[in-house]
């Protein structure tokens, strides 16, 4: 496999990695940038653990190649701790939304995907944009109410 150097936009900064060009999105983000937050799961695309925003679409970065990444925008779980934290990192706190929390990162990225594109997302809505994640602690029903708190945030402050 050949190296390649790629360069891409994560969290609003522009990165470059250096490397195999089928390392996965996933292993450069952490290993490779420091981006911890982001979790491996099953590494085969089927528990959404990995998920990342790219170009404004939630997608799993375990099984995303860096050279598919060129050129693009990616969002991580980091980029919601801001000051003060995003809607749905205050709601998932208030909602007590995680148990171990492993799936969480997905999943906020997930939801944040979701209320970029669609500011008052009804509860199937909401199920439906979390249909590629996976929670093993069954803590669902906290995570989508978090979600419609969130929501219910943001659309209170205009954003
Ligand atoms: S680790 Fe990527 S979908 Fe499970
Ligand atoms: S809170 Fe444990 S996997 Fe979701």
């Amino acid at each position: 496999m050949t190296e390649t150097n790629v360069t891409f936009c994560v969290n609003g900064e522009d990165r470059t990695v250096s490397g195999r060009s089928d390392i996965p999105l996933l292993y450069a983000l952490r290993e490779e940038l420091g981006l911890k937050g982001t979790r491996f799961g099953c590494g085969d695309a089927a528990c959404g653990a990995c998920t990342v925003i790219m170009d404004g679409r939630a997608v799993t970065s375990c099984d995303l190649p860096i050279s598919a990444v060129a050129g693009k925008s990616v969002e991580t779980v980091e980029s919601l701790d801001t000051d003060p934290p995003h809607p749905l990192i205050a709601a998932a706190i208030a909602q007590q939304a995680g148990q171990c929390g492993y799936c969480l990162p997905g999943i906020l990225m997930a939801a944040k995907a979701l209320l970029d594109r669609n500011k008052h997302p009804g509860r199937a809505e909401i199920i439906a944009a979390l249909d590629g994640n996976l929670c093993r602690c069954g803590t669902h029903t906290r995570i989508i109410r978090a979600i419609e708190q969130a929501a219910g945030t943001m659309a209170e402050a205009g954003e």
